[in-house]
């Protein structure tokens, strides 16, 4: 942006320079309609009503060709076409295109350069299609013609639906397996592993985890499954909606082992919450699974010390706040610490748990960490990032989602272990 900026980049909240415009993209929100008819679950869609109507009205005359960037229900194009064309101006056209964004948080700049495809959809008519041709040039400079899909506009915009859809399903598939790892002794990334193999298949979206979050896949599997109920397919609805059910359950199944192995009882125990993005290299929280789980253990009591490299100490008490019940609420002040390092949140602490994938949690000094923790001292990775094996011989007892649980291999520990079990 440094680059261009002020050269062929510029930025401004001045609405009439729309009529000036050959292209327009529209990225606005959509989030999910908290309120009314399809609450929980449709997309709300005043932002892009609100630009539809602020189109309509700077663009007077010329051809404009709008294209939908955000990621909306299927036909939400012909709602935009509607408004369009209740402002009707003699000189003037619109195409309305659908181009999906796939770039993920994190990769953002690598996968806008390298994408895996560009989709845009169109309107079949003549201007429709000659307004794609235009669209495609575009991306044509930087990637290669074949890369760049067109299709119809309603296929565009289911696709960018179930492309998100069936890549939440393949993680809550994994997540599920998990549990049946844990119950066999199977181990789940050797199983993702073997199944990922499979070039049918392929490797990618095959890890375990606490569970996923991040603004689009909840997001966007609920539009699908609210789309379905609106289409008179409920077995269809039911299908997706499991993917988020699953989900729900992996994070509060997480808890539960957490709370089952300290004893049944986290109540007035210092536990460090390591990560608090939905990702790592992101400080977005939206959607994220340590929330979920904080919250969780807020409310059976816990002291929770939590550290984020990204996240700031004000977006986590807005989320802890949202997230807990009127009770917990109250204890937010008194029972959240916020740590500058892992090992401050980890100094004194029964359990540590791992939530976000961050690179440094992978190198942090164990052995010192966990001779600063209270015993038994116990670890919990939710990324399957760590050495199970590294931490049992240090000491600690060890549960990673997917895998055997991990009973400390020191001596010492075995004894404290023995102790509180006797
Ligand atoms: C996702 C899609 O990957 C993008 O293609 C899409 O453009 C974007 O949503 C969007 O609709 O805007 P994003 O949510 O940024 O991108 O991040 P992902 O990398 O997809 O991760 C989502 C969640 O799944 C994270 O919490 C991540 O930790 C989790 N995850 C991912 C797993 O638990 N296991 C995996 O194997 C992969």
């Amino acid at each position: 942006m440094k680059q261009c900026r002020g050269k062929n980049l510029f930025f401004t909240t001045d609405c009439d320079i729309l009529g000036t415009a050959d292209i327009i993209f529209v990225s606005v929100n959509t989030p999910t309609k908290m309120y009314g008819v399809g609450k929980g679950r449709a997309a709300d869609l005043k932002y892009i009503e609100s630009c539809a109507r602020t189109i309509a009205e700077k663009c007077t005359n010329g051809h404009t060709i709008v294209i939908e960037k955000s990621t909306v229900p299927v036909r939400c194009s012909a709602a935009i076409r509607k408004i369009l064309n209740s402002y009707p101006k003699p000189n003037r056209s619109f195409s309305i295109l659908s181009n999906p964004e796939f770039l993920a948080e994190g990769t953002a700049i690598k996968d806008l350069f390298n994408p895996d495809r560009v989709l845009i959809g169109s309107e079949q008519d003549e201007l429709g299609l000659k307004s794609c041709e235009t669209v495609v040039s575009l991306y044509a400079n930087w990637v290669p013609r074949e890369r760049i899909l067109t299709t119809n506009l309603w296929s565009s915009e289911l696709s960018k639906l179930a492309a998100n859809a069936m890549l939440a399903q393949r993680i809550s598939s994994v997540n599920s397996l998990s549990a049946v790892c844990e119950a066999t002794g199977a181990n789940v990334d050797e199983v993702s592993r073997a199944v990922g193999a499979d070039s049918r298949l392929g490797s990618k979206f095959l890890k375990a985890s606490v569970g996923f979050g991040g603004s689009c896949f909840q997001k966007d599997v609920l539009n699908l499954v609210y789309l379905c109920e609106s289409l008179n397919l409920p077995e269809v609805a039911e299908y997706w909606h499991q993917v988020i059910k699953m989900n729900d359950w992996q994070r509060q199944r997480f808890t539960e082992k957490m709370i089952k192995t300290m004893f049944d009882t986290v109540s007035g125990k210092n536990i460090a919450l390591l990560g608090f993005a939905f990702k790592k290299d992101t400080g977005d929280t939206r959607e994220s699974s340590t929330i979920t789980i904080a919250a969780q253990l807020l409310e059976e009591g816990a002291v929770l010390k939590i550290y984020d490299p990204k996240v700031t100490l004000a977006q986590m008490k807005l989320d802890l706040d949202m997230a807990c019940s009127e009770r917990t609420r109250a204890l937010i002040e008194k029972n959240v610490v916020y740590c500058k390092s892992a090992f401050e949140a980890c100094d004194g602490a029964h359990a540590f748990a791992v939530l976000t994938e961050w690179d440094e949690f992978v190198s942090l000094d164990y052995k010192a960490i966990y001779d600063k923790m209270q015993k038994p001292a116990f670890a919990f990775d939710g990324r399957l990032i760590l050495n199970n094996k590294k931490l049992a011989d240090i000491g600690f007892d060890v549960y990673t989602i997917g895998h055997s649980h991990l009973k400390a291999t020191a001596k010492e520990s075995e004894f404290f272990f023995n102790q509180a079990t006797a």
